[in-house]
Parts: C-alpha cells; sequence; structure tokens
C-alpha cells in the first residue's frame, strides 16, 4: 500500500493547468474526502523547456513511457485532446493498469466501447465526465442515479461555441459571418471554428451520450449532421414569428429497437425549457420511462466547470482505491442499426424563395400533398430589397414526415421555373 494516490497528467494546457491548480489549492479537503493525499507524479508535455506553473522541471517529461513505468502513478488524466496520440496514450495506460480519466469526446466518441472493454479486462476504470457538457454532470447520473430506467430520448445544447453565436444572433438581429468574427474576438470561437460550427464537436458528444443512455455503439460518422453557418438573420427573424427560437439540437432516440440521431439548427418552441438555454450554457434533457423528463443545465465549458468534472472522476477513483474496491464488469454495448436521415421523423420549417406571380404556392403546396406532406402553417414576406425586387419568401411549416418524403417533394419544387431558392430546410422540435 502506497501513502499517497499517485496521479500523473497528459497535456497541461487549457484545462489541464487548471486541474494542477485546483489539486494544489484543494490538497487538504481531498485528502479528507479520499482518506489519503493526492499526489501529482508526471506531466507529460510536448515542450519540457517551457515552464508550468505548480509543475517541477523534474516532473515534466515528453514521454509516455516515463508515465506507463512510474509505479507510483494509479491514476492517469489525458488531457491533451485530439484522437492520436491521445487514444494510443489511454490504452496503454490502461493495459498499463492505470486507471484513466479524460474529457477527450473525440477518442470516447470513436473507441469508447473498446477502450471500456480494456479497462475492465485490466481491472481499471476509464472515466470521462467531462468529455460531455463541461461542468454539468450527465454521465455519471446517467452511469448511477438513472440505471433503473429506459432512458428513450437524449435532447441537448452541447456545444457552447454555437450556443453563444445563435443566441447572439437572436438577441441582435445579426448574420452568422459578424457574430462569427465577434466571437472569434471574444474568445468564445476558435481560430479554426470548423468542429464546432457544422457540428462535429456536437455529434462526438451526443454518440458519447447514445452509449450511455441506449447502451448502443454509434459511430459520431453515423450521426446526421448540420452546421449553423448556412443559418441567417432572416430564418432568425422567421423563426421568431413563428414563436420559436433556433439552436443547434443534439437529439437521439430509440425506436422500435433503432436507433434515430442528429446534430441541427432546430426550431424550438419559446415555452420549451431548451427554447431559454442561452449563450455557452449547455443542456441535457432526458426522458427514460420512470423518471419521465429530467434537465440538467450549466457551464458546457471553460477551466472552472471542466475541472470540476474532471477532478470529481479523480476523487472517485481515489476513493475506490484506498478503499480497495474492485471496479465493476463492463457492460458490453449492442450494435443496432442507425436510422439515415431519410427515415427521420419530424415536423419542418421551410424558406423557399419565388417570384411573387400567381398559382406558385397552389403548385408548392401539391408537391408537398402529392408526397402526403400536410402543410401547417404558410406566411408570405415580400421582398424589401432590390437584388431580390419581384420576388417573396415563403416560410412554410409542415406536419410530421419522413426525410424522404420531403427531400423527394423539394426536388420537384426546385425544379419549378418559378421557385428561385429552396433556402434552409430545419426540423422543429417542441
Ligand atoms: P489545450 O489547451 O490545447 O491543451 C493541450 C495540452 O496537451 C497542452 O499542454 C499540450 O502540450 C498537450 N499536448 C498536446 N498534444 C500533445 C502530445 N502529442 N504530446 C504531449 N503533450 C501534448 O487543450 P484544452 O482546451 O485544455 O483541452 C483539453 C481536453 O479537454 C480536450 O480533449 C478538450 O476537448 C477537452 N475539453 C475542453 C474544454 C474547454 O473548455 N477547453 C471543455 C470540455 C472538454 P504543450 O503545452 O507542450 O503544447
Ligand atoms: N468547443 C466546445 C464548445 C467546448 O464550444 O462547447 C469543449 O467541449
Amino acid at each position: 500500500m502506497t501513502d499517497t494516490v499517485g496521479i500523473s497528467l497528459l497535456g497541461p494546457g487549457n484545462i489541464g493547468s487548471a486541474v494542477v491548480g485546483a489539486l494544489a489549492r484543494g490538497s487538504d479537503r481531498y485528502a479528507a474526502r479520499v482518506g489519503r493525499p493526492l499526489e501529482l507524479r508526471r506531466v507529460l508535455v510536448r515542450d519540457a523547456s517551457k515552464p508550468r506553473d505548480g509543475v517541477r522541471a523534474d516532473q515534466l517529461t515528453t514521454r509516455i513511457e516515463d508515465v506507463l513505468a512510474d509505479a507510483g502513478t494509479q491514476i492517469v488524466v489525458e488531457l491533451m485532446g485530439g484522437e492520436e496520440p491521445a487514444r494510443t496514450y489511454i490504452e496503454q495506460s490502461l493495459r498499463a493498469g492505470k486507471h484513466v480519466v479524460t474529457a477527450n469526446k473525440e477518442v470516447i466518441a470513436k473507441a469508447g466501447a473498446a477502450l471500456l472493454q480494456i479497462a475492465a479486462d485490466h481491472g481499471v476504470r476509464l472515466l470521462y465526465e467531462a468529455s460531455v457538457g463541461g461542468g454539468i454532470p450527465v454521465i455519471a447520473p446517467l452511469s448511477r442515479d438513472l440505471l433503473a430506467n429506459e432512458v428513450t430520448a437524449v435532447t441537448a445544447i452541447i456545444n457552447g461555441t454555437t450556443n453563444y453565436m445563435l443566441t447572439a444572433m437572436t438577441q441582435q438581429g445579426a448574420d452568422y459571418g459578424a457574430i462569427l468574427a465577434e466571437a472569434q474576438r471574444l474568445g468564445y470561437a476558435e481560430p479554426d471554428p470548423t468542429a464546432d460550427v457544422e457540428g462535429f464537436d456536437a455529434s462526438y458528444k451526443i454518440a458519447v451520450l447514445c452509449g450511455l443512455a441506449f447502451n448502443v455503439d454509434v459511430a459520431p460518422g453515423e450521426v446526421t449532421r448540420q452546421g449553423i453557418s448556412g443559418i441567417t438573420a432572416r430564418d432568425i427573424a422567421y423563426a421568431g414569428q413563428l414563436g420559436s427560437v433556433i439552436k443547434l439540437l443534439a437529439r437521439a432516440r430509440l425506436v422500435d429497437g433503432e436507433v434515430e440521431v442528429s446534430v441541427q439548427p432546430t426550431l424550438i418552441g419559446r415555452g420549451e425549457p431548451l427554447a431559454k438555454v442561452d449563450g455557452v450554457l449547455n443542456a441535457v434533457q432526458l426522458e427514460g420511462d420512470l423518471v419521465g423528463r429530467v434537465l440538467f443545465e450549466g457551464p458546457g465549458a471553460g477551466p472552472g466547470p471542466t475541472t470540476s468534472s474532471v477532478l470529481a472522476d479523480v476523487l472517485d477513483i481515489a476513493q475506490d482505491i484506498v478503499a480497495e474496491r474492485a471496479p465493476r464488469p463492463a457492460v458490453p454495448r449492442r450494435r443496432v442499426r442507425v436510422r439515415p436521415p431519410e427515415e427521420h421523423m419530424a415536423r419542418y420549417y421551410l424558406r423557399i424563395r419565388v417570384l411573387d406571380q400567381p398559382g406558385v404556392l397552389a403548385r408548392i403546396a401539391k408537391s408537398l400533398g402529392d408526397a402526403q406532406i400536410s402543410i401547417a402553417s404558410v406566411i408570405q414576406f415580400d421582398s424589401e430589397d432590390q437584388a431580390t425586387e419581384g420576388t417573396a419568401e415563403l416560410v412554410l411549416t409542415v406536419h410530421r414526415a419522413s426525410g424522404a418524403a420531403l427531400q423527394g417533394a423539394l426536388a420537384e419544387i426546385r425544379r419549378m421555373d418559378s421557385v428561385v431558392e429552396v433556402g434552409n430546410v430545419l426540423p422543429m422540435e417542441g
């Protein structure tokens, strides 16, 4: 038995340096909660010549082998980000008999099931609370508190950058480009914003949640994905007139033993709890057969909230180490069919620019009707600027339809001479 619980950190960056600081500041409290002091041992970096706050030079290393060979390291905390070498280092750590805590949604989404099995095979734990929703407790409640439920639906806002941008577009009536530039200036959006604005980050996170909520293995590439870069100030204004806001919504449903999972800009009725989640906040709404609907909301990113989740996992494992509790066996994930977007059922918002002529609306209505799609509402907005003079924008909402039926009707609508452009087509929720 050692007299400390040894922790090595891979990546003292934005989050990792906050973890180092919190470990030092809270050392007495953590020792009391665990029953033994936590000790920071090795810290893996790319550049060992750069000084790091709270880390001694002799703790720094650029070689993963130094971490793996350190007998005093019982927990490896991976905060490097990216798929490789993070995935390999996590696997090597587990195979070396070390518990792993990570905030890496990309690795967990792509390789979580295999890594959890490796952890179980080696009698250690792999925890990843910080990988979804930053500081919001969602992984642990799904793994423990809601375990008695059959979870049938997850509906979530799990990307703070895009939620900040869509909120700002709504509040300022501004277009995407201007708000992206502002978000980059304020440090909310990355210089290369692709992962956030095109929905990749959210697709990793919803894939991770599918694993826990439904016990199924969904690859991030199977998530139907649409980003927010095509959303205009007009879409947001029209949504407002329909009593809705636009959010980048991650949705997963278990339907007849199959999974329907998407990340899409979605109109949400203003009365829905998720419509009120603004700025960089995240929220995850779960529906279980016993509990009904529960909503977790809070800060989805940032050093403080993310450190809160990382250290919760570290303390949980440390308590198990001290109590000599054996890790639970892995629950093997099921593979089920993931429905393609053609089979998704939703209500939709359609924005179509047309020549302002008699009979255009009737022809569009006929195409939708022929595809068995029922129109719920139509609003016409006449053009107010010279470039689009003589045209009008039709904003239609339709009752529940399959993606295939809608795409079939839209293909026909696009071919009409009087249709200038089919603009955004977005699902509606609530
Ligand atoms: P970051 O600031 O870019 O830090 C990454 C750290 O990893 C740096 O210290 C870097 O070393 C080190 N590193 C990267 N590649 C390495 C390699 N090949 N070998 C050795 N060290 C390497 O990233 P972050 O924002 O802290 O994010 C860390 C993780 O937390 C990511 O998985 C991210 O998705 C997740 N996360 C972040 C947030 C957030 O708010 N930022 C929220 C939730 C989850 P050098 O310092 O030497 O370059
Ligand atoms: N880039 C992510 C977001 C934070 O904007 O929510 C890390 O998960």
